[in-house]
């Protein structure tokens, strides 16, 4: 057995979290999600406090630092490791508004810091000891700005509650074996299979664990290690978590994502007039996970739930600009919702997403040009809340937030680079004019790194760091390992790259 050091609390520390980067933890998000739910917000123009509890790697932290200068940025995890690499890419990044500690919850809530008006912790209250959750209590009733915000997801109920029982034989399983936390993961799931496949007793009873056991082995083992092999893994209903915010005088204030506050598109006809008879507010949205059968939440909560006026919500909707994440190519006809797949209706969604490719652009501007004619405002703030919680369009700060930050983020995006030419993994870069991320495979960031080193031949130059970095390229059935082989097939990539992608980093202030 791996011995585990006592500051651990029985959390899995041998293994370090994946270098995971949230955009619903930034303050552009959580501020436009409360303003969507009809709730006043801290303003983000004018110097802000925020800190992160149980950062990991500090992906977010470092990028949400680099994207809001004036904003005064704090955060701890009690894993050193983790404290130590965010600190490393805030030192790289020239990141003077970060401090980053290795307390844990509930000596950070004793430590000396300001007073924040974002405390937020993602992937945190599931998985941790009744101490740690006090700890957290604690650390937000002391540490929150009257009109602060918090930001808290967790695991959720029912959704978990016929699955519960196969992470508890997980964890119990990998007590039982020796050595650390990640060869204990496949020794687990495959003796899973085993009793799935035999279907006794509980294992006949509770459906889709074949399914569930499948899935978990395709996740990335810094994961598993993290959502299923801690000591403490409890989920929650609703309820319970609204309760545990009261006592630190916070009240419910309305999802993370955006595309939460619109119940045609997530409740089913029958679902809904089920949903209108919970009256009390706390009651609903238990309601909601029940209906929904929800197995994680994305909340927001208050200290002091001001309601934003309704003329005064529109106007600051309506005065939010907003730019496009992807090409406009790239966003389908028909997307997935939480109800099923949906047309885009083209006569509200064609106009829009023309207006965002060519953006950043505030909705209000676009009120009275003949193409939005019969699209009525609320109309505009339902389908950039959509576009938005899709991840396809994102809120924009002002021109002068966008010059401040553009040197940080291309530090941090060069230190990312820097890292991905190392060997480690990733899949975004961080844009200067959303202050979150873009996605950028690896091919991309291969193709955005050839032109910044103003490579004369780009397809050749990231062929040939391909084949350094020991990586290869999937061409159909065959995996491609030699320069010679790779060029020809990079080569139309490449020029798909500077058709779709390469215009959209360039909007966003990467290139
Ligand atoms: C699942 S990870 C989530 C990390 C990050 N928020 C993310 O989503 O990428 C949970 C993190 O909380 C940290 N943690 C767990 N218990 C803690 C405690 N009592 N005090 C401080 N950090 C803790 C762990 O080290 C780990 O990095």
């Amino acid at each position: 057995m791996v011995d585990t050091p006592s500051w651990s609390q029985g959390y899995v520390t041998d293994t370090g979290y994946t270098h995971g980067f949230y955009r619903e933890l930034s303050p552009a998000i959580i501020t436009y999600a409360l303003r969507l739910a009809g709730r006043r917000a801290p303003d983000i123009d004018k110097p802000f406090t925020y800190c992160e509890l149980g950062f990991g790697q500090g992906m977010t932290l470092n990028a949400l630092a680099a994207a809001f200068p004036h904003g005064e940025f704090w955060g701890t995890d009690f894993n050193p490791d983790h404290a130590a690499q965010a600190k490393m890419m805030a030192d790289g990044a020239g990141l003077s508004n970060l401090k980053v500690f290795d307390a844990s919850f509930q000596d950070f809530a004793e430590a000396a810091t300001p007073q924040f008006d974002f405390i937020v912790f993602h992937g945190i209250w599931s998985w941790i000891i009744p101490e740690a959750r006090q700890g957290i209590l604690d650390f937000v009733r002391k540490k929150l700005k009257v009109g602060g915000a918090v930001y808290i997801s967790f695991n959720a109920l029912p959704g978990w509650g016929p699955a519960a029982p196969l992470r508890h034989l997980l964890y119990e399983f990998g007590r039982t074996q020796g050595g650390g936390t990640v060869d204990k993961i496949d020794k687990a799931l495959d003796f899973a299979t085993k009793l799935v496949e035999s279907k006794q007793g509980f294992f006949g009873s509770v459906g889709g664990l074949d399914k569930r056991v499948e899935q978990i082995r395709k996740h990335n083992r810094r994961y598993v290690a993290h959502e299923y092999f801690n000591e403490a893994w409890t989920p929650d209903y609703f309820s319970d978590i609204a309760a545990s915010m009261g006592e630190a005088k916070l009240s419910y204030a309305g999802s993370a994502n955006p595309l939460d506050g619109f119940d045609h598109l997530n409740l089913s006809a029958t679902a809904k007039p089920l949903l209108a008879e919970a009256k009390d507010p706390i009651f609903r949205e238990v309601l909601r996970d029940f209906l929904l059968n929800r197995q994680f939440r994305r909340d927001l909560f208050l200290r002091g739930n001001l309601t934003l006026p309704t003329q005064e919500r529109s106007a600051q909707l309506l005065g939010t600009r907003f730019v496009l994440t992807v090409a406009r190519s790239s966003i389908p006809e028909k997307v997935k919702l939480p109800l099923g797949e949906m047309q885009l209706k083209a006569e509200i969604y064609d106009p829009l997403l023309d207006a965002l490719a060519a953006g950043p652009v505030m909705l209000s501007s676009l009120i009275g040009k003949p193409e939005f004619a019969k699209i009525t405002p609320n109309m505009l703030i339902e389908a950039s809340a959509v576009l938005t919680g899709l991840n396809y369009a994102h809120p924009v700060g002002s021109e002068s937030l966008i010059a401040a930050r553009k040197a940080l983020v291309g530090r941090l995006n060069q230190m990312m680079l820097g890292q991905f030419l190392a060997g480690e993994a990733g899949d975004r870069l961080i844009s200067p004019v959303t202050g979150s991320e873009v996605v950028a495979s690896v091919n991309d960031r291969l193709f955005v790194e050839a032109l910044q080193a103003k490579a004369k031949d780009p397809v050749a130059h990231a062929a040939n760091r391909l084949t350094r970095l020991g990586l290869s390229l999937n061409a159909g059935e065959k995996r491609l390992t030699t320069v010679a082989d790779i060029v020809p097939v990079l080569t139309g990539v490449y020029k798909t790259f500077t058709e779709k992608t390469l215009p959209v980093y360039k909007q966003h202030g990467i290139l």
